[in-house]
């Protein structure tokens, strides 16, 4: 990293707990690779204070924005001047972007960071269906990526069907001419299969969707990075399916954020 001056933009990530964030170290090593000369701090807010701090960090002249996390994620869309729509659609957001005149632009990369991770191992989702398992914030985002990269078709399926209903709807209300169907725990049919439920954290979790329908011409993704291997990864490697780990989500998120807070050229 270069030596902290005066002339060093600022970043952080709000959140509450703070020990367990991973962000500053991601990004600082960005930072340090490239030469740019910029920090990232770890801000720790309680929620009942986020408004405050939103509004000092607003008027930091050196700011170049701050990424959100737990519990933060939703309550900041209140709190800034713009969201854009996929965030706003999804409900929540992960990066905030402080403009020169101090405006505040909120966004949500977590789909997108998927989508990347993939693009990165050599599968260009476009053209490709899509099953997805799950409608919670992770599945949310993975959704509206999933269409907005273009894939041929989405099914989605979750535990709550009717959370999978309103996420179906939510996004045709932003892409109305996409295929999307609500779907069963059977993946069967499609190119790429995602687990974007929480299923597979715990020793002992049900697996996400039935594996014995899993075929080896299929992709399967997980969004879990601890385990590494998930129940559903090592089902599916038996079935013969090639597998795409949870990581590569968390680490593209690093690049799309320096992306939309200026730091790098837009890919
Ligand atoms: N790799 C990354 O960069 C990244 C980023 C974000 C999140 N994640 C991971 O994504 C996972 C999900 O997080 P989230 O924020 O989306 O959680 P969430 O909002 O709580 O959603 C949880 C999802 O899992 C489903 N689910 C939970 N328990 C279930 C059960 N016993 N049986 C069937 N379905 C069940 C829920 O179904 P219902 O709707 O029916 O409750 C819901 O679809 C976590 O493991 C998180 O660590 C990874």
């Amino acid at each position: 990293m270069k030596e902290i001056s005066g002339n060093t933009r600022l970043f952080g990530i709000l959140a509450d707990p703070i020990h367990h964030v991973k962000t500053p170290q991601r990004m600082n090593e960005l930072f340090a690779k490239i030469g740019f000369d910029g920090v990232c701090v770890p801000f720790h807010a309680r929620p009942d204070n986020l408004a405050a701090v939103v509004d000092g960090l607003r008027r930091l002249e050196n700011l170049g924005g701050v990424i959100i996390t737990m519990p933060h994620k939703t309550a900041i869309l209140d709190l800034v001047d713009e969201v854009t729509p996929v965030a706003r659609k999804i409900g929540a957001a992960n990066v905030v972007r402080r403009d020169a005149d101090g405006r505040l632009v909120a966004h949500m990369l977590d789909g997108e960071g998927f989508v990347r991770g993939l693009l990165t191992a050599g599968v260009p989702v476009q053209g490709k269906s899509a099953y997805l398992a799950g409608a919670g914030g992770a599945a949310n985002a993975i959704g509206f990526a999933l269409v907005q990269a273009g894939v041929s078709r989405l099914t989605i399926a979750n535990r709550t069907p009717a959370k999978a209903e309103d996420l179906k709807a939510r996004i045709l209300s932003l892409h109305p001419d996409a295929k999307i169907t609500v779907g069963t725990p059977d993946p069967a049919g499609h190119d790429l299969v995602v687990n974007g439920t929480s299923l597979g954290m715990k020793e002992g979790d049900a697996l996400p969707l039935d594996t014995s329908r899993l075929t080896p011409d299929q992709l399967v993704c997980e969004v879990i990075m601890q385990p590494k291997d998930t129940a559903l990864l090592l089902a599916a490697q038996a079935k013969g399916c090639k597998v795409h780990y949870g990581a590569p989500m968390l680490a593209c998120q690093i690049e799309l954020m320096a992306e939309m807070l200026g730091v790098v050229p837009t890919k």
